[in-house]
């Protein structure tokens, strides 16, 4: 059952950010009050990296932006970080109990069943809906959008939403090409009934796929297509797998077009977006992206130097350091924008609230977008 709806917020001015009514009439949107990351302790350096793969420091930081990563220890799984960060996220917005559980992951701790009713489980969120959504490094975008269709549905008054990834578990250790790139991590939001027009409502998405783009970002094995019979499954099929200059390509093009789709439906124009918080992809990507909407370098929240790309918790981890840090204030405007494996990419926005984040456990360092991004792709070898 539906928790009463919590009393309204008493800040009346108008935010456009929320979906609306014909003729401005106010309608009931989801709003985000809580918000936490959570990386786990230990961190990989590109120098660690570079002892046992072909690379260094300065090829790793000239090509993603990425100076190191967090990985978890052996034998911990996404649940684990998914806890971490939803019992932040819970205690940011003060709250002990919601609804419903979204757990946005590409690497769920098993095939079946999914990871959100054990992580409901663990945090004591007795008889929620829990299910997971799998839309890669977009999961947490498809996944706010899942999250606030329960709630202008009617179906729930608070939800919480965990984007949590352990690509260490995927990734090859000696694939030298996604070695680098990908790091540990999770971020949680709540999000609870409200109304369109007030700070937090969240709206316009835009989502999109294009499943032609099936390969491009694969782990070939373990699904009912290709099983995981021991001994006939190469090493190379059980792995994470990318064609990183053609995902590099799609990336900017389908990022920089949904976030202009987003911003139409709202009738914002580019410079009133006060924070640019893309999926942390790699620095280059950013960049591209955000020089291409037309938003100036500081407007792009970036901490992809400290955490690496960490998949779907990585729109939430941004988040939540840049709004602990003050980079992020209340009334800022701000466009979130993911693209992923699918392919997939998702568009929102939202007028930041008044809220109490829960930063990760080590710190991290938001920065603007500084690298170069050069022109018609990836490095032209
Ligand atoms: N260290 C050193 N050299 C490396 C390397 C590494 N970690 N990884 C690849 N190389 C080498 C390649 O072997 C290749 O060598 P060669 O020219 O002798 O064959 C050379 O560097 C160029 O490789 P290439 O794959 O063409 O590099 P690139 O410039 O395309 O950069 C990526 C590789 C992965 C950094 C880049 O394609 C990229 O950023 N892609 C997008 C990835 C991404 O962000 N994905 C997430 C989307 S959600």
């Amino acid at each position: 059952m539906p928790s009463a709806d919590p009393p309204p917020e008493p800040d009346d001015r108008p935010h456009p950010s929320g979906p609306r009514a014909a003729g401005g009439r106010r309608e009931r949107a989801a709003v985000l009050c809580g918000l936490a990351g959570w990386v786990p302790p230990r961190i990989v350096t590109n120098d660690e990296l570079s002892q046992r793969l072909d690379t260094s420091d300065e090829w790793i930081r000239t090509r993603t932006g990425i100076g190191q990563r967090h990985f978890v220890e052996p034998g911990q799984a996404t649940s684990d970080l998914a806890v971490e960060a939803g019992r932040r996220a819970l205690e940011s917005a003060g709250i002990a109990q919601v609804d419903a559980l979204v757990v946005a992951t590409t690497t769920p701790d098993r095939s079946c069943p999914a990871t959100a009713p054990l992580v409901a489980h663990r945090l004591g969120l007795t008889g929620a809906a829990a299910f997971d959504v799998s839309a890669v490094c977009t999961g947490f975008v498809y996944g706010l959008a899942s999250a606030a269709g329960l709630i202008t549905a009617g179906v729930a008054t608070r939800v919480l939403l965990i984007g949590a990834d352990t690509y260490s578990a995927i990734v090859d250790p000696d694939d030298r090409t996604n070695a680098i790139i990908f790091g540990d991590g999770a971020g949680a939001v709540v999000l609870r009934a409200g109304h369109s027009e007030e700070p937090g409502a969240i709206g316009h998405f835009d989502l999109g796929s294009d499943g032609a783009g099936e390969e491009l970002i694969i782990v070939a094995a373990g699904g009912s297509r290709q099983r995981s019979t021991p001994g006939e499954v190469s090493r190379a099929d059980r792995h994470f797998a990318m064609q990183g200059k053609a995902v590099y390509r799609h990336a900017i093009t389908r990022m920089s077009a949904s976030a202009r789709a987003s911003l139409t439906a709202a009738d914002w124009k580019v410079d009133e977006v006060d924070h640019f918080v893309p999926h942390q992809a790699n620095q280059r990507i950013l960049r591209a992206v955000a020089d291409d909407l037309g938003l100036p370098p500081e407007r792009c929240v970036s901490n992809v130097e400290s955490v690496g790309n960490t998949g779907a918790a990585s729109i939430p981890l941004a988040l939540a350091d840049a709004a602990a840090r003050k980079v992020i204030e209340p009334g800022d405007r701000v466009l979130l924008t993911a693209f992923g494996g699918g392919l997939t990419w998702g568009s929102c926005l939202l007028s930041w609230p008044t809220l109490a984040p829960r930063t990760p456990s080590a710190p991290t360092t938001v920065t603007p977008v500084s690298a170069p991004a050069e022109e018609g792709g990836p490095h032209a070898s």
